[in-house]
């Protein structure tokens, strides 16, 4: 029997569920790949599938419409941002994190961080994490975020996932540096990016469309966030 990776083919009985054996490697493969990608090069982005099912995201994309949008000029290590943010879970230094908007907040952390996500995290990491912050940045034209930290916001911050809820934009390209080197990312929608919250990074201008992403950061930090450095009452986006 000859299996290709982008194009299986069976016969059309299947008496030992070769499909989902090889649906199911495919995943763990790449679960793996995705984590040794983030630990050494700081980033990857994938399929948001291997985490959400497509009702989740169709759930998230109906909450993220309804939460208030606030502009925030500047990041929690005082640097320039422009965009719009609206707020699930705010984490401010000197405090636990805590929701706001309240019945949004709920709605979208039982979807998160539900049992079946937690379990693909947990697969996706081989360890556990909670969430802390979690927003929606709309990025509309002349948006952008200055380049920053996140670590600078919670120094317990291990990893900031990213879902990608648009793509009818021009430019607001994610950019980090890696030994000053600066290397960009254009997300598909719906896909996911995970970095590593250690890594320099930027969000370039909007020049046309809006650029919609929720963001959250995971963290193995339940008590209070410790950081010396936010500067601007949790203004910081992704
Ligand atoms: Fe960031």
């Amino acid at each position: 029997m000859t299996i290709l990776r982008d194009n299986i083919v069976y016969g059309k009985s299947d008496p030992f569920n070769m499909e989902q054996w090889s649906k199911n490697n495919f995943k763990e493969e790449r679960m793996h790949n995705i984590i040794k990608n983030i630990k050494n090069k700081g980033i990857d982005n994938f399929d948001y599938q291997l985490i959400y099912t497509d009702n989740e995201i169709n759930n998230i994309i109906k909450i993220c419409k309804e939460v208030p949008l606030e502009r925030v000029m500047i990041g929690d290590a005082s640097e320039k941002n422009d965009l719009f943010v609206g707020r699930f879970m705010n984490d401010i230094a000197g405090q636990k994190p805590f929701l706001v908007n309240n019945e949004l907040a709920n709605s979208i952390m039982n979807i998160l961080l539900n049992n079946k996500s937690k379990k693909n995290f947990s697969n996706l990491f081989k360890d556990n994490y909670i969430i802390r912050r979690v927003q929606l940045n709309s990025m509309r034209k002349n948006s952008f975020i200055g380049l920053h930290l996140d670590t600078d916001s919670n120094p317990d911050y291990d990893y900031n996932v990213i879902i990608n809820l648009s793509c009818n934009y021009e430019s607001g390209i994610f950019t980090y540096y890696i030994n000053n080197i600066p290397y960009s990312i254009r997300p598909k929608k719906n896909s996911i990016t995970i970095s590593r919250c250690d890594i320099l990074h930027e969000v370039k201008k909007v020049e046309s469309g809006e650029r919609i992403t929720l963001v959250f950061f995971l963290s193995k930090n339940t008590g209070i966030n410790q950081s010396k450095k936010q500067k601007a009452n949790y203004a910081n986006a992704e």
